[in-house]
């Protein structure tokens, strides 16, 4: 009898303690903690601005799509990064606040922590973990720091987006396409394990087609599938289709679109399945690398070529992506052509005509593509209208 009571009591403690969460984020030094419910989710944004030295520059992390990003240290001795949302959402405060709630249960080793979010102000604010080594563009881009991405760290890089990407495709309380899968996305922890962030921004800004007409982003050249660049057809495919590209941009150290490199090199799709087709599929492994296991070096280089293929049935999802990684016996098929056609160019929205854009989608929101192609000369332009990528839904049914 006192055992089963024993056990009520106990499994009553770790209800409660999924429930409830000591939260510290807001207290001051000193003073008790509150006890709140785990969908509070609200920082003071005195508690923001006391952080982050009033959002002082020198706090500056980068600045990005949705605007700047803070180094911050809250009163628990917790480091944050504070994310502040320039673009005005359509959203009200309640509608911000559920898609918070929800991407707060979006958990895994692979992504960063939502820590919550401010929506006190002009601004609304997302919280997160605080990265120490940021991005992995940094590392991998740069001559001197790109020594520190040996083949093994480069490999569990690899393996992680595509854990992480799995988690989000299949395994979330709800189906997350990411979108923006790119190396500015994937920040590295202080043992440089991979994790992802920004999935979800776009639930935060549903419909809203305003910003997304003028606001511009570089750097992201390259990374968008064909299919969802031209006619913004979208599917978890079209995540499989960057994670390629992240793929090979990790194993040759080098830039999706890199026009110094000349004609030939410029573009890392075309020219890895240039050197695929000669059968000399390793000259693509950065030369920075002192060792390099060439075994798993082909085998990623493969898979970049597998998920970038034009015809999208033909992509692996990340459930098999996750499976060629993780088994040494898997003979990987060979690839077919890749969807070069329709990644270079400059995109901009000219309509507001709505179209619903997933084969896969059972409730896939509408989306404003009206994506057009303005003409830039014969030469590629970094630039893209945020429009195509951002406005439609990234939450699909199953
Ligand atoms: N949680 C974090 N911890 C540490 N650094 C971060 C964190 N989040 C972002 N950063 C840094 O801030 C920079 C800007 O991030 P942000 O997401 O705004 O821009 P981006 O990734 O370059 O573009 P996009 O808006 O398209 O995602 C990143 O490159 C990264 O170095
Ligand atoms: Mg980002």
């Amino acid at each position: 009898m006192v055992h089963v009571l024993m056990g009520l009591f106990s499994n009553l403690c770790a209800c409660l303690q999924t429930r409830l969460r000591i939260r510290r984020h807001n207290a001051a030094e000193g003073a008790p903690d509150d006890v709140v419910e785990t969908n509070d989710l609200f920082f003071e944004l005195r508690t923001l601005e006391l952080a982050t030295n009033f959002f002082s520059e020198l706090n500056q992390l980068g600045h990005g799509g949705f605007g700047p990003v803070y180094k911050g240290l809250i009163p628990n001795g917790q480091e944050v990064a504070v994310k502040k949302l320039s673009l005005t959402s359509r959203q009200g405060i309640r509608e911000f606040t559920n898609e918070v709630k929800l991407l707060l249960k979006i958990q895994h080793k692979n992504l960063v922590s939502l820590l919550g979010c401010c929506a006190q102000g002009p601004e609304m604010m997302l919280v997160y973990e605080y990265l120490p080594n940021r991005s992995l563009d940094y590392f991998l881009f740069d001559k001197v720091k790109s020594t520190c991405l040996d083949w093994t760290t480069r490999f569990r890089i690899v393996t992680g987006v595509a854990r992480g990407l799995l988690y989000l495709h299949e395994e979330a309380p709800e189906r997350i396409i990411h979108r923006d899968i790119k190396a500015s996305n994937i920040l590295l922890d202080e043992n440089l394990n991979p994790k992802i962030s920004d999935f979800g921004l776009a639930r935060l800004f549903p419909g809203d087609d305003t910003h997304m007409n003028t606001f511009r982003i570089s750097g992201t050249y390259g990374y968008m599938a064909p299919e969802y660049a031209m006619h913004g057809y979208l599917s978890v495919k079209t995540d499989v289709f960057s994670y390629g590209v992240l793929v090979l941009e990790i194993v040759s150290g080098r830039k999706n679109h890199d026009r110094q490199l000349g004609a030939e090199k410029a573009d890392l799709l075309n020219y890895t399945w240039m050197l695929y087709q000669g059968g000399k599929t390793l000259e693509l492994v950065d030369p920075s690398l002192a060792r390099c296991n060439q075994d798993e070096a082909a085998m990623c280089i493969q898979l970049g070529l597998l998920c970038c293929q034009q015809n999208i049935a033909d992509r692996p999802d990340m459930n098999s992506v996750h499976l060629m990684l993780s088994s040494d016996s898997f003979t990987l098929p060979k690839p077919g052509k890749p969807g070069i056609q329709g990644r270079g160019g400059r995109w901009t929205t000219t309509t507001t005509s709505a179209l619903t854009n997933s084969a896969t989608a059972t409730n896939a929101s509408t989306t404003n593509t009206g994506a057009t192609r303005v003409s830039g000369g014969n030469s590629f332009i970094d630039e893209y209208s945020r429009n195509s990528m951002s406005v439609s839904s990234i939450e699909e049914g199953r």
